[in-house]
């Protein structure tokens, strides 16, 4: 493996900062030791659901050939892009939600549950919240345009984030739009304002909630919310009690030109993408709390406090505002897309080469010595584009789920629906991180 993790220094203003990354998040007790040492054997996921091709549900098979005429959909161009799960806090099945963004026409609906029913191409998705959301393709602004990316917060509360836009034509304002899924219900819609976007030129693909008020004491009413931009280039932070939101776009949420090119598998694609990938580190381990994310076409690693970020006033300006406070934690030497991290602090991540899951210890440098390889395979594992950790209610237990969907060829129109191409996996994160393998917890 050609990959030059060396180990990375930089500060911005080493001046200001005395830290060095070596021990940004480091607390001064040792920190907690993962045991991946005792077996580096690479383990494989457990698989949940497959797709030769996504499989669409329609309320009618009427309305299934009608739209298969007009246009509105085509079974070739959808692609999915994202998975979270719920757990009903009071038992009963999970649901499992996929998105299949709009990145061109043909996409009968953007958000889907998977259903038990199998068909030709795999496990049939039905529309959520409901068909209607998603019918106008754009036409009605209180329904969903393109969503990319949902996340699911711990009081059952699904932050959808609908970019607005389909093939960069911006029919309506991105929104957040928050659905209760006791219920199914709306229960709060945010629109973001022109000064947070950039018609034909943003695409709002990833969220993050971080819940200010969690159960069991809180209603997850209050949020900070943080959404990326990658083709404007930029974070939006969405103050949820405060009804305010505003934009963070620097250097370091740019690409790097000479992390352009992706290549999974042999086969490449262009994408010149910022900010992409966001992650909060966990409250409960005594260390001032960031937003860990990358650009898609970077190596860098990058954190920024939140207390920072949440901070409207230290954002007026512009590309100069608070550069100080930006923490490089390292170099990767290659792109890695979708990551997550667990409560106890480890951060995965999929990387492109090799192909497989990576993790690390925040409380350790960002380092290649501590980037574990925990996962790892050539096929099921081609372009991790969806991940997240979800706590089960039943024991409490953190699990990861992701999804991976052979991005480079779709984008290189090499994909082969005969193949599978898209996959939903999952894994105990303990097991994970044990090396325990992901069968049967
Ligand atoms: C399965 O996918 C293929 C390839 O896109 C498509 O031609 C076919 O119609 C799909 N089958 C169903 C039942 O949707
Ligand atoms: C939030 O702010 C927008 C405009 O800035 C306003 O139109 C809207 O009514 C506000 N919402 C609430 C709940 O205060
Ligand atoms: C926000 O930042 C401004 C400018 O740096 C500072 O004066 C203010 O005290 C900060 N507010 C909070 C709540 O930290």
């Amino acid at each position: 493996m050609e990959v030059a993790f060396e180990y990375f220094l930089t500060l911005l203003l080493s001046a200001l900062v005395s830290l060095s990354t070596a021990q940004y998040f480091t607390h001064r007790p040792k920190p907690h030791q993962p045991a991946f040492e005792h077996d580096p054997q690479y383990r494989e996921l457990q698989r949940v659901y497959d797709w030769k091709n996504i499989q669409y549900g329609f309320p009618s098979e009427r309305e299934r050939e009608e739209v298969l005429r007009n246009g509105r959909y085509n079974p070739d161009s959808p692609i999915p892009i994202d998975i979270d799960v719920y757990y009903p806090p009071q038992g009963g099945a999970a649901r499992h939600f996929i998105t299949t963004p709009r990145f061109g026409q043909g996409v009968p609906y953007s958000l889907g549950y998977v259903t038990q029913v199998q068909r030709e191409n795999g496990s049939e998705i039905q529309a959520y919240p409901s068909y209607d959301w998603h019918k106008t393709h754009g036409g009605d602004c209180n329904g969903l345009t393109s969503v990319y990316r949902v996340h699911i917060d711990a009081c059952g509360q699904m932050w959808i984030l609908d970019s607005g836009e389909i093939e960069f034509v911006q029919h309506c304002a991105p929104q957040v739009v928050v659905i209760d899924l006791a219920s199914n219900q709306l229960i709060h819609r945010y629109r973001l304002p022109e000064d947070t976007f950039k018609a034909k030129v943003s695409r709002f693909v990833t969220i993050l909630a971080d819940i200010q008020d969690p159960p069991p004491l809180g209603v997850c009413k209050e949020a900070f919310v943080y959404m990326a931009d990658p083709t404007s280039k930029a974070i939006v932070v969405y103050d949820v009690k405060a009804n305010k939101s505003w934009r963070v776009e620097n250097k370091f949420t740019y690409p790097d030109a000479r992390f352009g090119t992706h290549t999974v598998a042999g086969e490449s694609f262009e994408l010149l993408d910022g900010a992409f990938a966001l992650a909060v580190t966990p409250k409960g381990l005594g260390l001032r709390r960031h937003l860990i994310f990358h650009a898609l076409s970077n190596e860098l690693e990058l954190a920024i406090p939140l207390d920072v970020l949440q901070n409207s006033t230290r954002w007026q300006r512009g590309l100069s505002s608070s550069l100080e406070e930006f923490v490089s934690l390292g170099r990767r030497g290659v792109q890695c897309a979708a990551h997550a991290v667990s409560r106890s602090g480890f951060w995965f991540c999929g990387f492109l080469e090799p192909i497989g899951i990576f993790g690390w210890n925040i409380q350790t440098p960002y380092t290649k010595a501590n980037l574990k390889l925990l996962a790892l395979n050539p096929k099921t594992l081609q372009f991790v584009s969806g991940m997240k950790i979800v706590t089960r209610p039943s024991d409490g237990r953190e699990e990861l789920w992701l999804l991976s969907n052979r991005l480079q060829r779709v984008f290189g129109g090499t994909i082969d629906y005969k193949e599978i191409n898209y996959r939903v996996q999952r894994c105990d994160v303990d097991d994970m991180l044990q090396g325990r393998g992901c069968v049967g917890s």
